[in-house]
């Protein structure tokens, strides 16, 4: 499919079919995708779980307000955690990224706060969630972004040590009821010549 049809196509899916799965081939592309992910001096301060497991979807569901009946339904759901311990940050770009990315950290980075470097970080996560959507939205998943879960919970239920959770993405395919889909409701979009300037 063309990359704009596909785009046209998806949406924030409302309600899962429960009965239809994923291929695992196509899970493991997504992975594959997501460790692809672009990130500023290729920092990649992420951690994504998926999470299949029926008892520990369900806690996570529990935890996850508006969102619950969508994360059990799902096929899949693909957690974003973000560094949270700026150590662990640390010991991972010493261990893995080049002199260039060093210098620009302990020029440039380090003099942020600790707040503010992760600020920084959840920036980056959020670009591999606009990839994921699009990587999905290509493959003909559906998707829902949420960051309607509480986070407490999460790391609590799995049990993270150094990193925070973002927000989540449930992946399946849609029910035929969804009201939600575009056949149902069109797209609702700010006009283009709002938003996108020709200069
Ligand atoms: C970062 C982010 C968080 C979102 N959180 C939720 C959520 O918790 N639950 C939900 O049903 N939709 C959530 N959405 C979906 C948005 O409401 C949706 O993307 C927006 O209304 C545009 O509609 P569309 O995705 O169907 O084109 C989220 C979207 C984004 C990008």
């Amino acid at each position: 499919m063309e990359f704009i049809n596909a785009m046209r196509k998806r949406y924030s899916t409302k309600k899962y079919d429960a009965t239809k799965a994923i291929d695992k081939k196509l899970i493991e592309e997504l992975k594959e995708i997501l460790v692809l992910s672009p990130s500023s001096i290729n920092s990649q301060p992420w951690q994504f779980q998926f999470v299949t497991n029926p008892e520990v979807k369900k806690q996570l569901a529990a935890a996850s307000l508006f969102n619950e009946d969508k994360i059990n339904e799902c096929d899949t759901l693909v957690v974003f955690n973000s560094i949270y311990d700026v150590a662990v940050f640390e010991k991972q770009i010493k261990e893995n990224l080049p002199q260039s990315a060093l210098d620009y950290y302990n020029t440039t980075l380090v003099q942020l706060t600790p707040d503010e470097l992760r600020v920084w970080f959840d920036k980056q996560v959020y670009l591999s969630l606009g990839i994921l959507l699009a990587a999905c939205a290509q493959m003909e998943i559906d998707a829902t972004p949420m960051e309607g879960i509480e986070a407490d919970k999460y790391q609590e239920i799995l049990k993270m040590d150094g990193y925070r959770s973002l927000f989540a993405v449930a992946i399946g395919y849609r029910h035929d009821e969804d009201r939600n889909q575009p056949s149902h409701k069109p797209k609702s979009r700010l006009a283009q010549e709002a938003i996108v300037k020709s200069i």
